[in-house]
């Protein structure tokens, strides 16, 4: 039976693949089934971590256009490229200070040029971040603010508000910080006498802006124009469920057991995706209010030619919801995240799987899946932990349950199998593709995520999964650079996983990838469809795509293969057998 269930509301040949018919009823629709966003495969670059250039120890503009070839190699359609704007880096980039121009650690607005030219002539599509909710406390905007009266125009940009108590001393409201903390910054006057207080979802040089202001909505408006007349082929909008706040700003304590704000970045979708009619649902996330300004920006992608996609970081939870992010006259992805957070467990995959293909399709658009980012644990790691971990703790030497790592790899490659196997657009993190894992053991002076910092080292954070990968095995750096220097030390067992010790030998992680990446284009997997296939026990998931048959068995004991060519397998099928969290392909006809 096909996963997607049909939505009633709409046309039935909308649901089918992820939803690629025509919207007849939706008037802003101007979606086609040859949307190459529908089925990409999008390969994120985490800048700092990819290539370094000029040997300073973090990665940089002319380090990815040099790699670039790798990326075609590996067979990928697009790339995303974290932030590489002006930023005094207090996390990592995601604190823009110059929307519109290139921090010299990366590079010159001239090195993206050029790097954007490449990738467009070796056929990649690029996508640039966007970071609307927060600016850094370094931007202008946010200067002038702080130097103009209380009251002002300048301050109307952010949320500043005056303290509570008679003496102002107590913040606005009980909001905490996602990084640990309280929300709130008091500031000084130029009197030295203390002043009002700013809101700060994140790190306090994060000043959250105001977006019910509309100036707000015309600066990000010429932000994005700006990159579109470069050449970019879409944004994925950081924080995209946050930019709009409940009026009032009203105090939200989180339900017990759940933490100050749940946790991390991504929080326990518990408490951060339910609708906002929702009592649970926090004021500062997936308001009404943000949709306003998704369709503001789909307007302006509209301007231009070509098939320009926006793309949500909404840690919107369940499904139906985030499904919003992505109607037809808002943005063309949002982050499976939920996808993300399923346990390695069969019946939750299949569930997971079936729930994407009926929310996103009841929209008209494609699934993504994903299951690694700059923001979680590897799933190499994550796979094999034993014991919870709460998203946004990371892992480091004392945490409780420490992941298997061969668990962990096995599994990892099993769950990418699986993911490039269904229909939609996939994303992949650099470094998943060689395996690597977590890096546990960074020293503790080494570790830079303001989540460290902020809770006194009682959440590692996420440093752990953005260490400069390995490209070559006996070089200084891995081939990171000609230095050897990097950023986050790299551990010294990282030889074996190295790109240049994989490339061509069957059956390494880099080659699994470089297969399945290949047969999910000749197969055209990414526009096909999920029908599950009877017969197979509980710890299996088992279905059809096409020509090809996907089998993962998750449990302990080994699975018979029905017949048919084996296409890729993550693992080597002794007796014509799939053994334990392991995943094939087989051609059938
Ligand atoms: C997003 C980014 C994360 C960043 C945060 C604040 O969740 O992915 O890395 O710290 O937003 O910008």
């Amino acid at each position: 039976m096909p996963s997607t269930a049909p939505d009633p509301e709409l046309p039935a040949t909308e649901v089918e693949n992820g939803g690629e018919g025509e919207l007849e009823e939706t008037p802003a629709a101007t979606r086609t089934p040859d949307q190459w966003w529908r089925s990409a495969v999008i390969y994120q670059i985490y800048p700092r971590s990819f290539a370094d250039g000029d040997g300073d120890g973090i990665g940089d503009l002319p380090g990815i256009t040099s790699r670039l070839d790798a990326l075609v190699e590996l067979g990928v359609d697009a790339v995303w490229l974290s932030p590489f704007y002006t930023s005094p880096q207090h996390d990592a980039g995601y604190d823009v200070a110059d929307y519109c121009d290139v921090d010299p650690r990366f590079g010159t607005l001239q090195d993206f040029d050029s790097l954007l030219t490449r990738a467009h002539a070796e056929g990649l599509k690029v996508i640039v971040d966007l970071v609307p909710n927060h600016t850094s406390s370094d931007h202008r905007w946010f200067q002038e603010a702080l130097a103009s009266p209380e009251g002002s125009a300048e301050r109307a940009r952010y949320l500043f508000r005056d303290g509570r108590g008679p003496d102002g001393s107590q913040p606005p409201n009980n909001w905490q910080s996602v990084f640990g903390g309280q929300g709130w910054t008091r500031t000084t006057r130029p009197d030295g006498t203390p002043g009002q207080w700013y809101l700060h979802i994140f790190d306090s040089s994060q000043p959250d802006l105001d977006w019910t202001n509309p100036w707000v909505h015309e600066q990000f408006a010429d932000i994005l124009r700006f990159w579109l007349d470069r050449g970019v082929d879409g944004f994925r909008v950081d924080v995209a469920h946050g930019m709009a706040k409940a009026a009032g700003l009203p105090d939200y304590t989180p339900p017990a057991g759940t933490g100050s704000m749940g946790g991390g970045v991504t929080l326990a979708p518990e408490i951060e995706g339910h609708a906002a009619e929702d009592p649970a649902t926090p004021p500062y996330w997936a308001q009404p209010g943000v949709h306003e300004i998704f369709r503001e920006w789909h307007a302006v992608l509209e301007e231009y030619e070509g098939d320009r996609v926006l793309v949500a970081e909404a840690w919107v939870d369940p499904l139906e919801k985030l499904a919003d992010w992505v109607r037809p006259d808002e943005m063309q992805q949002a982050f499976n995240f939920v996808y993300l957070e399923t346990p390695w467990q069969a019946p939750a995959l299949r569930s997971v799987i079936d729930e994407s293909l009926a929310a996103f399709g009841g929209v008209g658009a494609p699934s993504t899946w994903v299951l690694s980012n700059h923001d979680v644990v590897r799933h190499a790691s994550r796979l094999a932990l034993t014991a919870e971990n709460p998203q946004g703790a990371g892992i480091g030497p004392k945490s409780p349950g420490q992941p298997i790592p061969d668990i962990g790899l096995r599994r990892a490659r099993a769950a990418t199998a699986l993911m490039l196997a269904l229909p939609g657009s996939a994303y992949l993190y650099q470094g998943e593709e060689l395996g690597l894992p977590e890096v546990i053991d960074l020293p503790d002076s080494a570790r830079q995520d303001p989540t460290w910092f902020r809770t006194n080292g009682a959440r590692y954070g996420r440093d752990g999964c953005r260490v400069p990968i390995p490209w070559e095995a006996t070089a200084p750096g891995y081939g990171f650079n000609t230095s050897g220097e990097s950023w986050l030390p790299q551990p010294g067992e990282w030889t074996r996983f190295a790109r240049d010790t994989q490339l061509g030998v069957p059956g390494s992680t880099l080659e699994l990838y470089r297969l399945a990446l290949e047969l999910r284009r000749s197969h055209g997997l990414g526009t096909g469809s999920v029908d599950w296939l009877p017969g197979y026990s509980e710890q299996v998931v088992a279905f059809r795509n096409g020509d090809v048959t996907v089998i993962a068995n998750l449990g302990t004991t080994p699975v018979e293969l029905p017949a048919g060519e084996v296409l890729v397998s993550s693992d080597a099928l002794p007796e014509a057998v799939l053994l334990t969290d392991s995943t094939v392909w087989l051609h059938t006809l």
